[in-house]
């Protein structure tokens, strides 16, 4: 058979480990064919692919980002997305895609395979680790890992200069990044978008670290929003998401503090540097797992599903399971690591 692979959304390290189990794999043991689609699901809608033989899978396991590239393209917006989709898979042969996305490409993936019968199977990956049906996606440990690094050097520079330090990471909607890199990394103050926080408390708790001779570090989600804030921190814009730009809720924090506690802020905003480069030895361990299980599920002809980890586990679970509802940390979790409430 001939098979598609994909990669779509934001990228994140260990797109290449899937991208090679899959053909490694699906060549070696199945003797499959693979062909990988440019740039998400701009690929099939235009028709453009390279060929995925082994020695183009070769020496890219730990290699960041995508060698197919990748884009936010949606077809189901596009005029004409599903035949061109169809079209395509048709001309090339293509009997099956693997489909390596988050929310938005696997929304896609389970629309195409459910409603127009495409023949999908997906794998899920995002740093924001928001997906629901699977433990962890791949690429959220990473982040994770650089996220705390940076908090552990910013204790030292907050200490010499006994200032307030705020890291804000990335999440517009989960909080998973700021909670375990601001649990890792010893942050005195942790706020994610699932919760709006009080500044006042916010304040307190900082004022009361400097009475302890202590510079305190707040660590805040880049969708994190203060009580009543929609109008401080929404600019109007639209995101890559087509969702209303949030202003930088890192810099408003910093300035707030100051303007309310009198002790001077920083904010380090750390931005893609969270979805770059090498990936960490669990994500390659579960990148490479999933992609193993995808192309079973694509030599069995069992499409529609997704590859998900529970616990020690790689099993199938239906696409459509993964992208109902985003999973989002719960306040009970957010309680019992003890950090602040807004
Ligand atoms: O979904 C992954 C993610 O990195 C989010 O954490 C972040 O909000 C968003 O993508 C950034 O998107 P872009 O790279 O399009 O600016």
């Amino acid at each position: 058979m001939r098979v598609g692979v994909l990669t779509g959304g934001g990228d994140c390290p260990g797109l290449n480990a899937v991208i090679r189990a899959v053909v490694r794999k699906g060549v070696q043991e199945y003797g499959h064919e693979f062909v990988g689609f440019r740039d998400g699901w701009r690929g099939p809608l235009e028709g453009r692919s390279v060929r995925l033989d082994i020695p183009a899978v070769r020496g890219i396991l730990p290699r960041g980002g995508t060698i197919l590239g990748s884009s936010r393209t949606n077809p189901l917006k596009e005029e004409d997305g599903v035949r061109r989709i169809k079209d395509t898979l048709a001309r090339q042969e293509i009997g099956a895609l693997v489909t390596i996305g988050g929310e938005d490409t696997l929304g896609v993936a389970a629309r195409l395979s459910g409603e127009y019968g495409v023949p999908c199977v997906g794998v899920p990956k995002t740093i924001d680790n928001d997906l629901s049906a699977t433990d962890y996606t791949f690429g959220f440990d990473t982040a994770v890992g650089i996220a705390t690094e940076a908090i552990d050097r910013l204790h030292t520079t907050a200490e010499s200069h006994m200032r307030v330090l705020v890291v804000e990471v990335m999440g517009r909607h989960a909080g998973w990044i700021a909670l375990h890199s601001g649990l890792a990394g010893g942050a005195n103050v942790i706020l994610i978008p699932e919760q709006r926080f009080d500044i006042d408390r916010v304040c307190g708790w900082v004022t009361s670290r400097f009475r302890a001779s202590y510079a305190p570090i707040v660590v805040v989600a880049e969708g994190a929003m203060p009580k009543d804030g929609d109008l401080v921190l929404k600019d109007g814009s639209l995101d890559s998401f087509g969702h209303v730009r949030l202003s930088g809720v890192g810099e408003w924090l910093a300035k707030e503090i100051e303007r309310r506690t009198g002790k001077e802020a920083r904010t380090t905003v750390l931005g893609h540097v969270q979805r770059g480069g090498t990936p960490s030895a669990f994500d390659r361990w579960l990148a490479t797992r999933f992609g193993l299980h995808a192309v079973d599920a694509v030599h069995e002809g069992d499409f529609g599903t997704m590859v998900a980890l529970r616990g020690t586990d790689i099993v199938r679970v239906p696409i459509a399971e993964a992208t109902a509802r985003l999973k989002t940390v719960d306040p009970g979790l957010y309680a019992e690591v003890g950090v602040f409430f807004g």
